[in-house]
């Protein structure tokens, strides 16, 4: 199944979605997914799943592989073995725009905004599927052009809105906070209006007034846009809060899954964190 990722505004993105009244689908499954980097293997024989509409955690020490496997689920790199399906279909030799294209987006551990332009500006050069991208239909569907357009500034705005960077959209993105630069890649990646985001460390350097906002945001996509999240995170609060369930990492491999409840007391995930010490903190 393709996902919409034409200009509509968020809100009206769920509407006609039947409402769920089994088991949520898999949108995601990657399968022994495996990548070596010279003699280092970083991804090992690793398999995952995301349910729609979960808010899932990845978790594990410095070094664990997980933006690695990031890097393999959206396509930046391509795996020495293994698969990845997009709601059902193999993209395992599609390029992150066609994965964008079929509905997953993600963000990198460290924000990639343009820093010369301003952050509405951040916000409309993101949208991989408008037309006006693309150059023959500027030219001979100018009239569509326009109203891509005109849905793609509404909804630079609900994005600005949502993430409370209205104030700011005149604002180089060079001269915002760490934080604010985290808010503008989540936004950058709702703009392109894929249902699936993986987000690499969101709360890292956010300060803990923006970190609240941050939650709150991925909650408010997550129960009201009914995006699904994969989310790599070091901050174990901002963890135990959003994700459910989570999964555990180390050495490439997949260690634990469950409730981080339960993932926390895993004697094994603890032995992993050992000298680190973050699971056991919260
Ligand atoms: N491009 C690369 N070239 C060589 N080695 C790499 C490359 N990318 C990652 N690695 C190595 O692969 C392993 C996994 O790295 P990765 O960045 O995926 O870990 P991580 O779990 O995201 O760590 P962190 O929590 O510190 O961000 C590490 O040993 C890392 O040094
Ligand atoms: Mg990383």
């Amino acid at each position: 199944m393709q996902a919409s990722t034409s200009g509509q505004p968020l809100a009206q993105q769920i509407q006609g979605r039947p409402l769920a009244t089994h088991r949520p689908r898999l949108v995601l499954r990657a399968r022994q997914l495996r990548k070596s980097f010279g003699g280092i293997r970083a991804v090992s024989d690793m398999s995952i799943t995301l349910r729609e509409g979960s808010i899932t955690g990845l978790i594990g020490p410095n070094g664990a592989g997980k933006s690695t496997l990031f890097h393999l689920l959206s396509g930046v790199i391509v795996p020495d073995a293994g698969h990845v399906e997009l709601f059902g279909v193999d993209v395992t030799a599609l390029p992150p725009h066609e994965r964008a294209r079929r509905g997953l987006v993600r963000s990198f551990q460290l924000a990639r905004e343009f820093g010369a332009l301003t952050v509405l500006e951040n916000l409309l050069l993101a949208p991989q599927a408008q037309c006006g991208e693309r150059l023959l239909p500027l030219f001979f569907r100018p009239a569509r052009v326009t109203a891509e357009e005109r849905q793609v500034y509404a909804r630079a705005r609900e994005v600005l809105d949502l993430a409370r960077l209205t104030p700011l959209r005149n604002e180089y993105a060079v001269n915002l906070s760490g934080g604010q630069k985290k808010l503008l890649e989540l936004g950058r990646a709702l703009m392109t209006g894929c249902p699936v985001i993986l987000l690499d460390e969101p709360g890292a350097g956010v300060n803990p007034a923006l970190m609240g906002l941050l939650t709150d945001m991925i909650r408010r996509l997550n129960s009201e846009f009914r995006k699904t999240f994969l989310i790599i995170e070091h901050d174990m609060d901002l963890v135990a809060r959003l994700c459910d369930p989570v999964i555990v990492m180390t050495d490439g491999r997949h260690l634990a899954e469950g409730s981080f409840e339960t993932v926390r007391k895993d004697p094994e995930v603890i032995r992993a964190y050992l000298g680190g010490g973050a699971v056991a903190d919260v």
